[in-house]
């Protein structure tokens, strides 16, 4: 395999890799949200599943720039009985989201896209922060 093609399959399979996680973000918030809390802890999961969304829909679109049909893709629905538990999994997921847009930043040549993966990266950050703020009043309201 030629080195041009090895980077665009590289830059494949992590823009496939962000897609699924992005989706499957957005499904387990907007069932969290239907779960668990009070509204304005619903509201604040609808607001990351819509910004999940929007993330997985600018991902699909470089995919299709670059050429690929876009077929199956697996969506799980994830155990949500403690939300606590959840939260914690969700902020390392959140970190980690931010970590892949710092990544594909580096993947992606045009100018362009690297100021949206910077942007993303920003929104991923915020989603983080938020979330910890959330945590911290969930479990005092609980004691
Ligand atoms: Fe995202
Ligand atoms: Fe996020």
């Amino acid at each position: 395999m030629l080195q041009d093609e090895k980077v665009k399959q590289q830059l494949i399979d992590t823009l496939y890799q962000g897609l699924i996680d992005e989706m499957n973000s957005a499904y387990q918030y907007i069932a969290l949200a239907g779960k668990h809390g009070n509204g304005e802890l619903k509201q604040a999961f609808l607001q990351y599943a819509q910004d999940e969304l929007r993330h997985a829909d600018r991902l699909m679109g470089i995919l299709r720039d670059l050429g690929e049909e876009i077929q199956h893709l697996p969506i799980v629905q994830e155990d949500q009985e403690d939300v606590y538990l959840y939260l914690i999994e969700y902020m390392a997921k959140e970190e980690s989201a931010v970590f892949y847009y710092e990544a594909l930043e580096q993947l992606v040549a045009q100018p362009e896209l690297q100021m949206l993966c910077r942007s993303m990266r920003g929104e991923e950050q915020m989603h983080l922060h938020q979330m910890r703020a959330l945590y911290q009043k969930l479990k005092e309201t609980a004691k």
